[in-house]
């Protein structure tokens, strides 16, 4: 998995170890594996290292590495949360479809769907062109290069259901609402970003602990869910429900 070291991934990791399963944890620092995901260099480390000490041979796999839209330049927002999880996904489904009964997740964010949308950034991102795309990112706001990133992530999983139904690998999506984490704490401390988390309506009028995102992903892990293949479960306190409750 990536993101072990922080936040959401931390709190996945110790769910994982705690019913008796072995992690490999992808991070920047504090993992087995480390490995930026900015970069091709990077990506190319985090699977093939993966690859090598899980045998050839993984039941799971949780995509959580992200940065939020406080980090700067927001080219790295786009590297990171599309490019980075993308390359980790893809560059390990052959060893997840040597595996048990497996599945994969990735994080994306109710940010996918609540921010407006930037039909440039989505386009460029699902064709799949980094440097353009990080062109693109530098001329918006980093509120719209997050959700962006996270709506062209989502939709690029979608489009992959018959491929990965083909080799055997269920893979779906989380989309959180605000969890308490380093970087929700970064996000609310910026003076631009921070009113527009206050200002998001949350009906259960709380954020998310950790543990209640790790929770679903879990659940999309388990394969007891074998039919759960190419969807996207929204654990944000009801917000996406309360604001489009008829987009559905
Ligand atoms: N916290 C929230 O409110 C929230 C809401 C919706 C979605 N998310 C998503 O959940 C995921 C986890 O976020 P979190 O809140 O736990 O944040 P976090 O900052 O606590 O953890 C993110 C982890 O990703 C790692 N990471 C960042 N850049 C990396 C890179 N280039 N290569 C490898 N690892 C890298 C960090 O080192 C860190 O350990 C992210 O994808 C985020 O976008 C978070």
């Amino acid at each position: 998995m990536s993101g072990s070291a922080s936040g959401i991934g931390e709190a996945v990791r110790q769910r994982l170890e705690k019913s008796g399963l072995r992690v490999v944890g992808v991070d920047l620092h504090d993992a087995d594996v480390i490995a930026d995901l900015s970069t091709a260099e990077g990506r190319q480390l985090a699977v093939e290292t993966t690859t090598d000490l899980a045998g050839g041979r993984l039941d799971g796999l949780v995509a959580c590495a992200g940065l939020g839209p406080h980090v700067t330049p927001f080219e790295k927002i786009v590297r990171v949360n599309y490019f980075g999880c993308l390359a980790y996904l893809d560059g390990l489904l052959p060893a997840l479809a040597q595996g048990e009964a497996p599945a994969a997740v990735a994080i994306s964010s109710n940010g996918a769907t609540l921010t407006p949308k930037n039909q440039t950034l989505v386009e460029v991102l699902l064709a799949g062109d980094e440097e353009p795309a990080c062109t693109v990112a530098a001329s918006l706001d980093g509120a719209t290069v997050y959700g962006m990133s996270k709506l062209a992530m989502t939709r690029a999983l979608r489009r992959r259901s018959q491929v990965w139904a083909d080799a055997g690998v269920r893979l779906n999506a989380v989309a959180p609402g605000p969890v308490d984490t380093p970087l929700l704490r970064d996000s609310l401390e910026d003076k631009i970003l921070g009113p527009l988390v206050e200002a998001l309506p949350v009906p259960m009028g709380r954020r998310a602990a950790p543990a209640e995102i790790a929770g679903a992903v879990g659940f999309l892990l388990d394969p007891v869910n074998s039919f759960v293949h190419g969807s996207v479960l929204f654990v944000d306190g009801g917000s996406d429900a309360l604001i489009r409750p008829d987009i559905f």
